[in-house]
């Protein structure tokens, strides 16, 4: 990682820390026990993968700043909501995120919940109060876009999926079906939606853009999956070995580690292949990618 790469994402991830904190509704508003969950489920950790993804997407398109932040705070929040709600009892049933006790842990299951809900809720009502795309219709769409990227459709039905497949050794084909769903969707529409703050990219540019982002969305969890197998619980601030215990279909268990590691290298290439079309402009994106495949948790 480069110094000049890492001073930038400094940057974003303190203007996504701030806008989220302004954002979260304080801890001694009423009904406190939730909006303290909330913001223990939000505030002070993860890499902000997603924020980054759309900032770098922002420069691409030219996008004002200040819209692309909002955007970003709302993919962080489903994402965070994703994950309280994973970590819980009937999904996952983890103890430790980002390096913390799970949010039911902490809290309690029913608070857990209804922070997922108050989150999930709270990324549309950022995505609706002001102009974050040159003209309505876009951020309608942009709205539409990050709300199947969360559903059945999208991430809860990847996770739907998940769930249905514990103990199961699935095809090649329906793991990345999975994995599309479950982290890929989200990752896609943080990319897609910081591009199209602006009108600068065409058509053609923003289908490139797509396809690329369906690139490391996949990446991106393929390499979750390595880290769960090779990493140690003191580095991922998440139980380590997970996947193995529960008996979770993963790239490891279907194809081995070494394996997963070349599919992962392979994706990177095939997105920086995409990107070279966009040339200079790209640096961002280029560089994210590069932190989601090299990263050690
Ligand atoms: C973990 O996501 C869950 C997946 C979708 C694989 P991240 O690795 O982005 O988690 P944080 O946000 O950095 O904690
Ligand atoms: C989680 O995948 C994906 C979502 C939260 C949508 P994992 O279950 O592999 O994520 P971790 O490993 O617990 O972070
Ligand atoms: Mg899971
Ligand atoms: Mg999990
Ligand atoms: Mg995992």
């Amino acid at each position: 990682m480069t110094a000049d790469f890492q001073s930038w994402a400094g940057h974003c991830q303190v203007s996504i820390e701030t806008l989220l904190g302004s954002r979260l509704p304080a801890s001694d508003v009423v009904p406190v026990r939730l909006h303290q969950a909330m913001r223990y489920a939000v505030l002070g950790g993860g890499k902000r993968v997603r924020p980054l993804l759309a900032f770098a997407a922002g420069e691409l398109g030219q996008a004002d700043s200040e819209r692309v932040v909002v955007v970003a705070a709302a993919v962080e929040l489903i994402h965070a909501y994703s994950l309280v709600h994973d970590d819980m009892p009937c999904m996952d049933n983890d103890v430790l995120r980002r390096g913390k006790p799970t949010c039911h842990v902490e809290f309690d299951e029913a608070t857990a919940l209804l922070t997922g809900d108050s989150l999930q809720t709270l990324a549309f009502e950022l995505l609706s109060e002001k102009n974050l795309a040159d003209d309505a219709a876009t951020q309608l769409g942009m709205i539409k876009q990050l709300a199947g990227a969360s559903g059945s459709r999208g991430m809860a039905g990847g996770q739907a999926f998940d769930l249905d497949n514990v103990g199961k050794m699935l095809a090649l084909p329906e793991l990345e079906f999975m994995h599309i769903h479950k982290t890929g969707a989200l990752i896609r529409a943080a990319v897609m939606m910081g591009a199209q703050c602006s009108n600068y990219l065409s058509e053609a540019q923003l289908e490139k853009l797509d396809h690329f982002a369906k690139c490391v969305g996949l990446a991106f969890q393929v390499v979750d999956d390595l880290l769960d197998a090779e990493a140690t619980t003191a580095t991922l601030g998440k139980t380590a070995g997970k996947d193995a215990e529960n008996n979770k279909p993963t790239y490891v268990s279907i194809m081995g580690i070494r394996e997963a590691r070349e599919r992962a290298e392979k994706l990177q290439q095939d997105a920086d292949q995409i990107l070279s079309e966009f040339g200079d402009s790209a640096l961002r994106l280029r560089q994210v990618t590069d932190f989601i495949i090299k990263r050690k948790f």
